[in-house]
């Protein structure tokens, strides 16, 4: 099959005390093996949503998520985890790194949860932060480092388990222009050594980069291109 996603009528609803918020209205979405989709839409257009269903952090209201040939919450909640943590690689708008452990060990703990052998998982997480010439601040902690730092030890940590699908959810949200387009030319680099990623992001800017682009509105995805 040459699609690593499929999404058929993806409906999300917040139910709250006194109101009923329908954010996703019916989205269908394909991604191709080696595709790099970007979903570009206003603040509180529901990027955040559609991208916490895709990755399993969150379950959908109704309709159909196939990753991998398998429907996604056909899964139970271990197995959604087990799933998460060795298929999809998320970089998050504020990196969410562990403030006590250095960038190497940060890297290293999602292979780490999963099994693989220290030495392994640490030969690895090394040759990664020297992709990224990163390798002299493998022992700092987040705190020690900048925006755009932490955002590629997180993109790292993202890629230690080789994800088939890597979710970027407004990556450069922080950062200013010159780290914006380094960490743009990172995610450019990895689609053409062939891995899938969606990104979501408000920026028409950053939207550009992809292959394949749609526009996020009032519930619906629309084909940018
Ligand atoms: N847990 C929740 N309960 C109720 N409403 C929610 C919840 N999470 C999100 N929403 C609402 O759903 C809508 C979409 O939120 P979402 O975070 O997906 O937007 P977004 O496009 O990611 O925005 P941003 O660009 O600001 O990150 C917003 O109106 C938000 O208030
Ligand atoms: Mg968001």
């Amino acid at each position: 099959m040459n699609n690593i996603l499929e999404l058929s009528h993806i409906t999300k609803t917040y139910f709250l005390k006194n109101e009923t918020i329908n954010v996703l209205k019916g989205v269908d979405l394909e991604v191709k093996k080696g595709s790099f989709v970007v979903v570009f839409g206003p603040s509180g257009s529901g990027k955040s949503t559609l991208l916490n269903i895709v990755g399993s952090l969150d379950r959908p209201t109704g309709g159909s998520v196939l990753f991998d040939a398998l429907e996604l919450f056909s899964h139970d909640d271990n197995e959604l985890s087990e799933i998460r943590n060795k298929k999809i690689g998320f970089v998050f708008q504020f990196h969410h790194l562990l403030a006590e452990f250095s960038c190497l060990e940060n890297i290293a703990l999602p292979a780490l949860v999963n099994g693989i052998s220290p030495k392994q998982t640490y030969e690895k997480a090394l040759q990664l932060l020297e992709k990224l010439n990163m390798a002299d601040k493998k022992n700092r902690l987040p705190s020690q480092l900048s925006g755009g730092e932490r955002q590629r030890i997180a993109i790292a940590r993202a890629l230690i388990n080789d994800p088939l699908l890597i979710l970027a959810d407004e990556p450069a949200g922080n950062l200013d222009e010159d780290n914006t387009n380094k960490l743009l030319e990172l995610f450019v680099g990895l689609n053409a050594e062939g891995r899938t990623i969606i990104l979501v992001t408000h920026s028409l800017d950053i939207a550009k980069v992809g292959t394949d682009v749609y526009n996020l509105k009032e519930g619906r995805l629309y084909a940018m291109r």
